[in-house]
């Protein structure tokens, strides 16, 4: 990619790694700006985060509408209206529409709490990652930052980063040890992605 990147970030609760990729353009680790943050949850604190710099916001749901096409559609006139390049999913609960994952070809990212191809898919979200990695007795963890593709977690990977499991940790401390890592590794990516370190091909 040539031009400065326009991210869309579609967060549906908290919105940290979106904080991380405000303060990312902001601070100029990478030449990208967040200029649309997307959330089905019209509670969800990403969305304030967005506010509180300037950026738009968009609160939608596929229950508005009466098919996926239509839902998509007016995702991708918003989307459109600002130039996107590039959607960023973190912490996102809905599924994306198969129109727009055909509109933005290899230009959706999702970043992932473990190793994947590892404790992926249908339940692996929040809490229940770290407890899946912790039952399982892993030595290590860490974080993905994928395409994504029709099915939950499966797309390319595009970079990892790893984590050692210490034996005190339990799920909270590895939630949150990993969540550290998710704010370094999902700037950098879009650093190397600008630098064609990375390719979306
Ligand atoms: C992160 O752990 C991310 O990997 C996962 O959902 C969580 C979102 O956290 N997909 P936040 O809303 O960015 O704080």
């Amino acid at each position: 990619m040539n031009e400065r990147i326009r991210i869309a970030v579609f967060a549906s609760h908290g919105g940290s790694n979106l904080q991380a990729l405000i303060d990312g353009a902001e601070q100029g680790t990478m030449p990208a700006d967040v200029v649309l943050v997307v959330s089905n949850n019209r509670k969800a604190h990403a969305l304030e985060r967005a506010e509180k710099h300037g950026i738009r916001t968009l609160v939608i749901s596929d229950k508005q509408f009466p098919n996926e096409d239509s839902y998509a559609n007016e995702l991708l006139s918003n989307l459109r209206e600002e130039s996107v390049n590039l959607i960023c999913l973190a912490g996102y609960m809905k599924k994306i529409p198969k129109l727009l994952l055909h509109e933005y070809p290899h230009r959706i990212l999702n970043i992932h709490p473990a190793l994947l191809p590892k404790f992926g898919g249908k339940g692996m979200y929040g809490r229940h990652v770290h407890e899946a990695v912790l039952a399982a007795g892993e030595s290590e963890t860490g974080v993905t930052v994928h395409l994504i593709d029709e099915i939950y977690d499966h797309g390319r990977i595009l970079a990892q980063k790893r984590l050692t499991i210490n034996v005190n940790d339990d799920p909270d401390t590895l939630q949150k040890r990993v969540l550290k890592l998710e704010h370094k590794l999902y700037p950098e990516v879009i650093a190397k992605i600008a630098a064609g370190e990375i390719s979306l091909e």
